[in-house]
């Protein structure tokens, strides 16, 4: 058994994280596209081209299930994907619908209609692709009625985290803020919908102010795939082995992921 984790770069170690201390036992396989990172100024085309190939390439290891936990995938290229790439017997779910889920007080996988939900007022923060394909309000309308949503596209910020400036990201995600609370001066709710901003989120909770209850995405999707796992068993694929996948630089890239989980990560070739 063992399941794939794909993210443009380094930031779905965050999710890889979560999923690993939630399911100890299974083994995962960790994709990062860091030769081609950042994923959030390139356009849907793009994206579903190395998405698909990165894809591919987590199913010869052995993985029949694989998370994007890339939000700008998961919005660009997942669809697209699975209304006419997957083959039956694999899946490839995102990282949108159980963060929807918990939003709108789901149970995991309750695909009931859509109905009323508490919140109202909801911030979107994304990589610019991710707020253009619309894809959370998309996801959102499929499970809850009347829900406003004001997404503001964080440019720059997964570029200063990637480069370890963290006070050039720091005073980024403060006028990102800013610049969402002129458009919508009192959500009720945060989204991080991005794989870096969870290492943000004193700040993004800090600048949006204690009434903001802040969602951020590692912990949920660790939740719905443990359930996942639970009521479809067969799809923890045959792989057997963890590990670490790159096409960027292994050395560079297994350094990076190393100061980044604060454990020793090796990286190899994809
Ligand atoms: N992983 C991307 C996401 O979650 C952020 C990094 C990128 O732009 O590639 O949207």
């Amino acid at each position: 058994m063992a399941v794939g984790i794909f993210d443009s770069g380094l930031g779905g170690l965050t999710v890889l994280d979560a999923v690993s201390k939630r399911l100890p036992e299974m083994p995962f396989v960790y994709f990062g596209d860091n030769a081609h990172a950042p994923y959030g100024v390139r356009d849907a085309q793009d994206v579903y081209e190395l998405t698909t190939s990165a894809v591919e390439r987590m199913w010869a290891e052995g993985c029949d299930l694989i998370i994007l936990a890339c939000n700008t995938a998961s919005a660009a290229a997942l669809r697209r994907m699975q209304e006419s790439w997957i083959p039956p017997e694999k899946r490839v779910l995102g990282v949108f619908v159980p963060l929807i889920e918990a939003l709108t007080e789901r149970q995991w996988g309750d695909n009931s209609p859509p109905r009323e939900v508490a919140v109202q007022h909801v911030a979107l923060f994304a990589t610019p692709a991710t707020v253009s394909s619309r894809a959370f309000q998309r996801e959102l309308a499929f499970r809850a009625i009347g829900v406003d949503v004001e997404a503001q596209a964080c440019g720059g910020v997964v570029d200063a985290i990637e480069d370890g400036d963290l006070i050039l990201a720091e005073a980024l995600v403060r006028s990102h803020v800013d610049a969402l609370k002129r458009k919508m001066p009192n959500p009720e709710a945060a989204v991080l919908g991005c794989t870096h901003y969870p290492l943000m989120e004193e700040i993004f909770s800090k600048a949006l102010g204690p009434d903001v209850k802040v969602f951020s995405q590692a912990n949920l999707v660790a939740d719905s795939l443990a359930d996942y796992l639970e009521r479809h068993p067969v799809m923890a694929g045959p792989g057997q082995k963890s590990m670490f996948l790159t096409t960027g630089d292994p050395a560079t890239v297994s350094n990076r992921a190393t100061q980044f989980l604060r454990r020793k990560i090796e990286f190899e070739a994809a």
